[in-house]
């Protein structure tokens, strides 16, 4: 079980220092989150950010692409230190040219479904990619709650990864709170990406235990 802190809720003007604080915490991802102002409502930030976030930490950089054709920003992406590049089925025409693309460059590829997606939609990329994010809520925002509907989702990606011998992480995003995270945890999830709940607390490192907690019980 992994908990994936998403910097969307850290103090922007101290990325460094709250990625430091999750890493003393236990973190074993850093999430985060791109978005375009065209793929979903919300602008955010891009490679150099990821670039300069890089060198502040040895965790995994957990890159959620919430971009449209998301295959013109691969290279920069992976230039700039990502280890995973998660993209959205609903982003691109051409998913599996972009899954290529992303291992082509050496990174771990990861695909995400919004609310909406069936996992019928990318049951044709499973045997490919290293990581599969169920989206708990409509991206573009934190702090939004958890779409219950989402777990069965989770169940089915936990029982085709059994059922096919795949290895990817099922991760999810979007209103995990410890509640929201034992229900994903029970339905098969691996890695638990949780902003608010973890930054806007006054001890993010004990949110962190907190959730752990509610996983492993
Ligand atoms: C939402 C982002 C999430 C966001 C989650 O579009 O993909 O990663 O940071 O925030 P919380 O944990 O507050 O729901
Ligand atoms: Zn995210």
């Amino acid at each position: 079980m992994k908990i994936a802190p998403s910097i969307l809720s850290a103090d922007f003007a101290n990325l460094e220092r709250d990625i430091k604080v999750v890493e003393a915490g236990g973190a074993d991802y850093i999430h985060v989150d791109v978005m375009d102002g065209q793929f979903v409502p919300n602008i955010t930030i891009g490679a150099n950010v990821v670039s300069a976030i890089r060198p502040t930490t040895k965790l995994p950089l957990d890159v959620h692409l919430m971009i449209t054709e998301p295959e013109r920003y691969v290279e920069d992406f992976a230039k700039a230190g990502a280890d995973f590049i998660v993209v959205h089925q609903e982003s691109t025409l051409h998913l599996h040219r972009v899954l290529q693309m992303i291992k082509n460059a050496g990174v771990k590829a990861g695909v995400v479904i919004n609310p909406a997606t069936p996992v019928s939609a990318i049951k044709e990329v499973l045997s490919m990619v290293d990581l599969v994010l169920v989206m708990t809520v409509n991206p573009g925002f934190g702090g939004q709650a958890f779409i219950p509907s989402c777990l069965t989702k989770i169940e089915e990606l936990a029982a085709i990864r059994k059922e096919c011998g795949y290895d990817y992480e099922i991760e999810v995003d979007g209103g995990v709170v410890p509640e929201t995270a034992a229900l994903c945890a029970q339905a098969g999830a691996d890695v638990f990406v949780a902003g608010s709940y973890v930054y806007n607390a006054e001890n993010p490192a004990q949110q962190i235990e907190l959730l752990k907690a509610a996983i492993e019980s």
